[in-house]
Formats: C-alpha cells, structure tokens, sequence
C-alpha cells in the first residue's frame, strides 16, 4: 500500500489580501519555492477566500455528482469533447487517455463563460485555438439538475467555481514570480487573458479491481502540460498519487485545501527547478472519487521571457520525464502500423520544447499540438 509524504499545507492568504505586506508575500513565495522544487505539489489553503469553506466545496460536489449520477440517455445528450485543443463538454469513459490504458473515468469540461457584448467584441478579431463557447447540457437536463441544489443554480455554483479557481491561480501567480526574484507583477502580464482559455473538469472516476494497473486506472501516469492545476477532492477516497523517490505515495484530501501542482510548461521556464511532478489517479477497488481540477493557462500568445538562460540547464530539462516529451499515443498496445508517424511525432515532440524554450513557439500553439494526442474515438488504446 502505498504511504503518504509530508506534503506542506501552504496558507496563502497574504497574496489574496491587499492588505498584507511585502514581507508577508515573500514568505509565502519561499514556502512555494520551497515545495515547487522537492514535490512540485502542495496544499494551499486561506481562510480569506470562499473557494477554501466547506459550503463552497460542498456546493459543487453536490452540482458534480448531481451531473455524473443523471443516466446514460442523458448523458448522451450533452456534447461530448471534440478532438484539438479546445476542450469543452461531457468526457465520456473512455474518451480520452494519456496511455495505452484505459482510463475509467469520466468528466465535464468548462470554462470562461462568454457574455454577449464580449462575444460581440471578440467576433471582430476571431477567438483562438483554445476559446470558445461552453457546452452546457440542454435546459431540461439544466433544470433537473437545479431541483435540489440547495443554492443557486448548477450553472452559476460551476460558474462561480471556476472563477474564485482562477483568482486564487492569479494570487498564486505573484507568489511564483516573487519565489523566482522576479517583480511581483512578472507572471502576470502574461496571464491577461488566462480566464478565457484555461478550463475546469469535473472528474467522476469509477472504482475497479485492476490493483496492478494493467488493463484499467483512474488517470495513467503523467505530468501536466501546462502552467498550473488546482485540483479539489472533497471526498475522502484517497486516488491521487504522486511518484517521489522511485515510488508512488498517496495525495489523500485535506478539508478546506487545494492541491496545486505545476505544469510542464512552468517547470521547462525555470530550466526544471520548479517541478512538474509525475502523477496518476487509482481506485482502492470500492468506492467513486470526484475531483474538480483547473487547468491555469497563460495567454495563448505567452512566451514568458525564460527564467533560465544557461544552456547545460536548458538541455537538461528537455531531457526531463515531461508528458510534453512523449508521444502519449505511442505506448504498448499502439496500432504497429502507426509507428513510423509516431516516431516522427516523438521527435516533433522534443523539438517542440526546445523551440519552447528558445522562445520559437507560443504557449496556446503547444497546448493545442498537445490535445491531439489524448483524444480517443476509434483510435486503439
Ligand atoms: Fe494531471
């Protein structure tokens, strides 16, 4: 069985706050500094944001489980993620996979709610490759959703989520560029847009007996590509994993907490001294989890001006265990026919972070390359 490590609890209340002091906000930003470089995850917690109370948190796993316990024929009807880099919609088991193993989950994508007048503005100059409208379920599914939600709408309660997420992400934001000596303000000027492009899923995973991992699993080993997750687990089945030491160890859920991990694109930045930490998600076998996580994007045109100018640092972090460096299509169990493709795509793949990292290409055009690569509908595992 797996053990536990001494994850820090990192309160974070004094980049939420205007009123703190300088002083106040370094000390967070060592303390970030300090768990981005030995785990690359932590919990965040304060008691000055409604996203940390236990109403909040109970308020969406109600709207979550709410959705993923309506039937099949429902279900059905919501629009199901399309391949490429916008992702938004019902992920049906199955759907997706970052390995050849089937991932017994399934999940609900949203993100950035467009109003009309934005809409209007937006219109004139095209939306990017990873803007676009919600894929909500169609109103009678809506309002049988809303009968017993206890407050406010399952539209709003998943609106709303996903925008205290984000305002902690910006909070987060000034602390990683302070932990990294950089001014306060620094991440942030390449995050103006981020609300519009960064996405929440709401994840159901589905027990199962394959205590090996072999044939089925929550969520197959990977790091995240991008900047930032801020994952919610208010249930108390322990699923998240982290590899550490050669061995994987549990991320149990803490009340009133976020687990923040950073991302592939945040760890190459910093030559790999902020870690993107090797995870997965299992099942003891019994019993559901479900989980809220939101990926925190930069602006789909970030090049964030790199951290790190030595090279020796540099190739040693394109030679990193990034999922950005595998090919997660070409895997045991792959369609042998495809393997001259994948082999050019895995060398695609290297080059992209070195392109990354030389500033050659923008953050939104490797995310989307990145997408293409997990989707599944008729496409072996
Ligand atoms: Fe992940």
């Amino acid at each position: 069985m797996s053990t536990s490590l001494a994850i820090p609890t990192i309160d974070i209340s004094a980049l939420l706050t205007y009123s703190s002091s300088k002083q106040q906000r370094q000390e967070v930003a060592t303390e970030l500094l300090n768990s981005f470089a030995t785990f690359g995850v932590f919990y965040i917690t304060s008691s000055t944001h409604p996203v940390f109370s236990s109403k909040k948190s109970k308020q969406i796993l109600d709207a979550t489980t709410r959705l993923f316990a309506l039937d099949p024929t429902q279900k059905s009807q919501i629009p199901k993620i399309q391949p490429g880099g916008f992702t938004r919609g019902y992920v049906p088991v199955g759907g997706e996979s970052g390995s050849a193993t089937k991932e017994l989950k399934e999940g609900f994508s949203y993100g950035y709610e467009w109003k009309p007048d934005e809409l209007e503005a937006v219109a004139k100059t095209g939306m990017n490759g990873l803007q676009g409208p919600n894929a909500w379920p169609n109103k009678p599914i809506l309002d049988q959703l809303d009968q017993g939600l206890h407050e406010g709408t399952f539209k709003h309660i998943l609106q709303e989520f996903y925008l205290n997420v984000c305002e902690v992400a910006k909070g987060l934001l000034k602390g990683i560029s302070l932990a990294l000596g950089l001014p306060e303000d620094e991440l942030a000027k390449h995050c103006t847009t981020s609300e519009t492009i960064s996405f929440m899923r709401l994840f159901h995973y589905l027990p199962y007996a394959d205590h090996q991992h072999t044939s089925q699993i929550g969520s197959s080993a990977h790091t995240d590509w991008g900047f930032l997750t801020l994952i919610l687990s208010p249930c108390k089945t322990v699923g998240l994993q982290l590899f550490y030491g050669n061995e994987w160890h549990d991320v149990p859920s803490l009340e009133n907490t976020l687990v923040v991990n950073g991302g592939d694109y945040l760890s190459l930045l910093t030559g790999g001294k902020l870690i993107s930490p090797l995870h997965r998600v299992v099942s003891n076998g019994q019993e559901e989890r479900y989980s809220m996580c939101c990926f925190y994007y930069p602006d789909y045109d970030a090049k964030i001006p790199l951290l790190v100018q030595d090279q020796e640092v540099k190739g040693q972090a394109v030679s990193g265990n990034y999922s950005l460096l595998r090919d997660q299509r070409a895997e045991e169990g792959e369609d042998s026919s495809r393997t001259s493709v994948m082999g050019a795509e895995r060398q695609d793949a290297k080059s992209v972070a070195t392109k990354l990292l030389n500033g050659d290409i923008n953050f939104g055009d490797y995310i989307v390359s990145k997408w293409t690569q997990v989707y599944r509908k008729d496409r072996a595992y």
